[in-house]
């Protein structure tokens, strides 16, 4: 019988990793997988992580099960990131949450709950958008439909098509925005810009499912969910997948959440039944460690300063390579405008190199980048720049 199953293609992110470890040239950069890298390549944990989980190794008492939406100081942790506190979905009690493995598991059990409640049978993502969300959306039985987010120089925002297609998203679709630091671009749009998303939303009554992935690679903590606190302040129904796989350093972890938010607080407790009954189905309920982790350090003030501070320093580092990979390119002779690389924003960066000039950094170069043109711009350091930044020189030629 297993013989009817055909080989699957490789996953267009991790196959190239997976590429990556296999090839054996010396000289090679991996700017493939979304994963933060100090300036000797590597990824560390962060210090406030490795404190949190001292202190949770003398104080843990047991590894039984959590609940199948798992831990209540972890939702408020989460709902403090995303509102701010005091906020007012917050003070009404107008959102429930669940932890979930990673931010992919919350887009998955929010693509779940969407179908399973027969709330929408459509979402819509940009075009382009992160390699895995139409797989997620579709084993969660959704139909998927793109609305156009770049100009024709693949590098910034047009910002009129953009409004212009959510404007045309029928009621009742939901529709997959990216909070910030946009995956594979780096292109955000700006505050105004998300202030008439959130009130489009509002008239147009499709549904907001945010995926919050980067918070805090952008421009800081409570800067970077300016999106988030749009639709809040818009009054509406819509629904947060956040992952702290970037920000905490967490990965490995899986550690994410669902979060919904409601119009009055009379539907949440309805709401979070049919939450957890797609849990109960899929995973049965969530891992801990990570989440442990999370909830200890934004509970706790000293941790929670020193988790910015960190927080901070991958940011800064990640802009400051952005200037040395524009230097670099004009010290290579690029003479066309390259700037938009430092316009964009978080771990991604679209080169504008053609999935031809791609795939010769690969061959030519040992130089791995997803074929779309993304690059993850914390995979560069002192080491790799100058090599980078000529090979690019020579394909861009
Ligand atoms: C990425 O976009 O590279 C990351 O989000 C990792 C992944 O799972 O694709």
């Amino acid at each position: 019988m297993f013989d009817q199953v055909t080989e699957a293609p490789p996953d267009a992110i991790l196959g190239l990793n997976e590429a990556f470890l296999q090839d054996k040239r010396d000289q090679k950069v991996n700017l493939t997988v979304g994963v933060y890298r100090d300036e000797a390549g590597r990824t560390p944990i962060l210090e406030c992580v490795k404190a949190a989980e001292e202190r949770l190794l003398e104080r843990e008492a047991t590894k039984a099960y959590l609940g199948i939406a798992g831990m209540p100081d972890y939702h408020l942790a989460t709902a403090g990131l995303l509102f701010g506190t005091g906020s007012a979905v917050i003070e009404e009690g107008r959102w429930v949450a669940a932890q979930t493995p990673g931010g992919t598991g919350a887009l998955r059990v929010a693509g779940e709950w969407l179908r399973r409640n027969e709330l929408c049978q459509r979402i819509w993502c940009s075009r382009p958008t992160w390699a895995n969300h139409h797989n997620v959306f579709h084993a969660a039985g959704l139909d998927v439909e793109t609305y156009a987010y770049l100009d024709e120089t693949g590098t910034a925002l047009d910002r009129d098509r953009f409004l212009d297609a959510l404007r045309k998203i029928p009621s009742g679709d939901a529709v997959c925005l990216h909070g910030c630091c946009h995956n594979p671009t780096g292109v955000d749009p700006d505050g105004e810009t998300w202030q008439a998303i959130a009130a489009m939303a509002r008239e147009q009554g499709w549904l907001p499912l945010i995926d919050f992935a980067y918070q805090g690679f952008a421009r800081g903590i409570d800067e970077d969910a300016r999106a988030v606190r749009a639709f809040a302040d818009a009054g509406i129904e819509f629904l947060v997948a956040s992952s702290y796989s970037k920000n905490f350093g967490l990965y490995a972890e899986r550690t994410g959440a669902l979060t919904i938010v409601a119009r009055e607080a009379g539907v949440v407790p309805a709401v979070g039944s049919r939450l957890k009954q797609v849990i109960r189905a899929n995973y049965s309920n969530p891992p801990k460690h990570g989440a442990a982790i999370v909830a200890m350090i934004l509970s706790d003030e000293t941790l929670r300063t020193h988790w910015e501070e960190e927080v901070g320093q991958m940011r800064e580092r990640i802009s400051r390579l952005r200037s040395a990979l524009v230097e670099g390119l004009q010290r290579e002779g690029v003479s066309r405008d390259v700037s938009y690389l430092l316009r964009q924003r978080g771990m991604f960066s679209y080169s504008g190199l053609s999935p031809l000039q791609v795939d010769r950094l690969r061959s030519e170069f040992g130089i791995y980048l997803v074929r779309s043109g993304r690059i993850n711009m914390a995979g560069l350091n002192a080491d790799n720049l100058s090599y980078v930044c000529r090979a690019m020189a020579q394909v861009m030629s």
